[in-house]
């Protein structure tokens, strides 16, 4: 594994859109109070829901202004009266601390890669592993297979399961889906290898086929590592997720109600 260059992940974190979300809500809390001050100069009405709506207002104008996605808005606006109306609800504070340790184990740093988890489907699964080489095509190693950003861990089962001449691996950056991948890895006895981790710092060139169900967001660096890694013969997929930099060399549909699933050659 190679580490990335080290003031990228703070440049990548600051310019990570709910950094920015963050950082406009506190920008504007400033500019709330003293709204609030002549507002209660002029006598009208202040409470903590007033409060709420100017700084949500205030928020959702400076989001618009700074040109985050149109979502965003909605978020700001609602985001202090969402935090007021849960406090209204009486709730006990260890349930705020245990959702956000679900929501923390779930999602991870979603914030800066921009890449939830959604699963792919068995038909996407099983077009994978019809655009594996046969088993002779590797000269005579196991041929090396990974899911970056694997998820619960579905289609390494999958493909360890049709293939068993192959080493079949998945790397995943959010704990609790990789804690539930290697779980049914070992319930089910399969070979599947679980790698809690970054796949930016893993050596493409150790693979034949590198499989990525991503978001837009990281498609492009995604390319660069590729590009810069990945061996001749060697071959890059992604379903739904298309690279600008190139065109792909394959594309294939599993059903047609699926997204399609892009295919490079190296
Ligand atoms: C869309 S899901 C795909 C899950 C699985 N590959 C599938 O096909 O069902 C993307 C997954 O990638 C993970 N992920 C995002 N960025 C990652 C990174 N840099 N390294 C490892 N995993 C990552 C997310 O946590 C999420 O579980």
């Amino acid at each position: 594994m190679s580490p990335p260059a080290p003031d990228s992940y703070l440049k990548r974190i600051a310019r990570a859109p709910a950094v920015r979300a963050l950082l406009i809500q506190c920008g504007a809390a400033p500019l709330t109070l003293a709204i609030i001050y002549l507002m209660a100069s002029f006598r009208l009405p202040v409470d903590y829901w007033s409060v709420a709506v100017v700084q949500g207002l205030l928020a959702a104008g400076l989001t618009w202004k700074l040109g985050l996605a149109v979502w965003w808005r909605a978020i700001q606006l609602l985001f202090p009266v969402a935090l007021l109306a849960a406090q209204a609800l009486h709730l006990p504070s260890w349930l705020f601390l245990a959702v956000f340790l679900l929501l923390l184990g779930w999602y991870w740093s979603t914030f800066r890669t921009q890449v939830p988890y959604y699963p792919s489907s068995p038909a996407v699964w099983d077009a994978v592993r019809q655009i594996l080489p046969p088993p002779a095509a590797s000269d005579g190693r196991p041929l090396r297979v990974i899911d970056i950003g694997s998820g619960l861990g579905g289609l390494v089962l999958y493909l360890a399961r049709q293939r068993p001449d192959a080493e079949c691996s998945g790397i995943e950056l959010a704990p609790l889906p990789w804690l539930v991948s290697r779980l049914r890895a070992a319930a089910s006895g399969s070979r599947a290898r679980f790698t809690l981790g970054d796949y930016e710092r893993l050596d493409f060139g150790r693979y034949d086929l590198v499989f990525a169900y991503l978001s837009p967001a990281a498609m492009a660096g995604l390319w660069r590592k590729a590009a810069a890694e990945m061996r001749p013969g060697a071959m890059l997929a992604s379903y739904e997720f298309a690279i600008d930099a190139r065109a792909p060399d394959r594309t294939i549909r599993a059903t047609e109600a699926e997204d399609a699933l892009y295919i490079w050659y190296f």
